[in-house]
């Protein structure tokens, strides 16, 4: 349809394209031509396994002709309506996500067009709605050191980690951050490195009630957290964690906002992670795995009563590609494949092994707990589902890290390099390296791509102490 030579591709990129999270002098992208299953292939016909599902968002896989499909009816039948108007497919894709909610109790869906600004959404939402209950307006929304929220202005201010630092101070005002309950590097515990489960999850609550208390609670608005954390290290909640977190909300009549961008739609092995804690948040965002990136959409899932909140009361905010067609239609061939291919079970970290797919999660944490006992440069390994990571470091003992907090390391540039250059594409992140394939992926594809990092981390075994 358009035409230009793959020989072209890249020095007309090199031309005109502004690339994000970049020096524009050092980009160096891959140009890719075609992606089918879990490989992509690039303009030389090379072949990359996708460890990272593109950008931990590609969750049914590449090439899937069912929503290819949807989405082409779609752009026939009806492009785009106004965000006033509606449409049959903006009916459908509104109960396909509020029946996968926990319970099909987050009813009411506000529809964006990624993740960040379905942040922004939930926080404004919840800033009114406490205006709302009569009450002076609730503005403070409190958010964890280790996690990402979009690289907006609000959703920069509640990310904690350093990527909000080149933003500051211009970023929104009101966000007070807490920390995460990370056993690893657990801030509370380094000389008690064995305390329980149970006193390490009340140790985290504390910290956080009395942060709220310390805000003044009638200030704060809304908790926001990822389920799960992504980038900033797959730190996965203790038991008892999320529980604590809901009850702190409900004592202080705070509302908790579940971020489920990179955590939702099967990654964890349920739709939503908080689903493994049986919490059900006053709102949660959704992207990425929404529509598996066959088109750019994301949603803000909230409870009835905080959408009554505006029946009266205008919703001061807007999209003009709020609800595009073309994306919906995307959601629901997405969420259908997922049910038809029993994908989420397929991630699941536990429950029954199915016949036609294998649950994945637990053959995962058992590859990666033999990667982390073949290789000193493994401090730790985490999984839940199909979202992995291991922690390199130099020294197990003093845990310090391949690369520092905010950096990287000659080590890590060469394990990332190794991995590509062998056809495996993954994300690292200052000392991690993170596992995050679509969830259609077997457990042979799966040994194919650690195969590789079990090589590549010959490299870090080089610089342990
Ligand atoms: C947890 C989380 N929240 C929000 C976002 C922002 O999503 P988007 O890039 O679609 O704006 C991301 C993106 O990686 C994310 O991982």
């Amino acid at each position: 349809m358009f035409d230009l030579p793959d020989s072209e591709i890249l020095s007309l990129s090199k031309e005109h394209v502004f690339y994000t999270w970049s020096a524009q002098a050092k980009v160096n992208p891959i140009a890719v031509k075609r992606a089918q299953g879990v490989y992509f292939w690039d303009v030389n016909d090379k072949r990359y396994l996708d460890f990272n599902s593109m950008t931990m968002c590609v969750n049914i896989g590449h090439g899937d002709e069912r929503v290819i499909r949807a989405m082409q009816e779609q752009a026939a039948e009806l492009p785009y309506a106004a965000p006033g108007m509606t449409t049959k497919i903006r009916a459908l894709a509104s109960q396909a996500v509020a029946d996968v909610t926990p319970g099909g109790k987050l009813s009411k869906i506000l529809f964006t067009l990624g993740g960040a600004d379905a942040n922004e959404n939930a926080i404004k939402l919840a800033r009114g709605y406490t205006t709302h209950r009569g009450l002076r307006q609730r503005f403070k929304i409190l958010t964890r050191y280790r996690s990402y929220h979009g690289a907006t202005m609000g959703a920069m201010a509640a990310t904690g980690d350093p990527r909000r630092h080149a933003w500051e101070p211009g970023t929104m005002p009101g966000v007070v951050h807490f920390l995460d309950p990370y056993r690893y590097r657990s801030t509370f515990h380094r000389t008690n490195p064995d305390i329980s489960e149970e006193e390490f999850t009340q140790d985290y609550l504390n910290h956080l009630e009395e942060i709220i208390r310390y805000e003044g609670p009638e200030s704060v608005a809304a908790i926001l957290m990822e389920s799960v954390t992504g980038t900033n290290g797959i730190i996965i909640p203790p038991e008892g964690y999320m529980q604590g977190v809901r009850a702190l909300c409900d004592k202080y009549g705070i509302l908790m906002i579940a971020d489920e961008v990179m955590s939702g739609f099967g990654r964890t092995g349920k739709w939503f992670a908080v689903d493994h804690w049986n919490v059900v948040p006053d709102i949660i965002t959704m992207a990425k795995g929404l529509t598996s990136a066959y088109a750019p959409l994301g949603a803000v899932a909230m409870k009835p009563e905080i959408a009554a909140a505006f029946d009266e009361q205008v919703f001061e905010s807007g999209l003009t590609y709020t609800s595009h067609p073309i994306s919906l239609a995307a959601a629901v061939a997405n969420i259908r494949v997922m049910r038809e291919d029993r994908l989420v079970e397929r991630a699941a970290a536990l429950g029954p092994v199915l016949k036609r797919a294998a649950a994945l999660g637990p053959v995962l944490k058992r590859m990666l707990s033999d990667l982390g006992e073949a290789h000193p440069s493994v401090g730790d390994v985490r999984s839940i589902g199909l979202f992995g990571i291991l922690e390199l470091v130099k020294d197990r003992k003093t845990k310090e890290p391949m690369a520092p907090w905010n950096g990287s390391s000659p080590e890590m540039v060469s394990l990332r390099k190794f991995c590509l250059d062998h056809g495996l594409f993954l994300y690292t992140h200052w000392h991690t390296v993170l596992i995050i394939p679509p969830l259609i992926i077997d457990e042979a594809q799966l040994q194919e791509g650690l195969s590789v990092l079990d090589k590549a981390l010959e490299i870090t075994d080089k610089a342990v102490l």
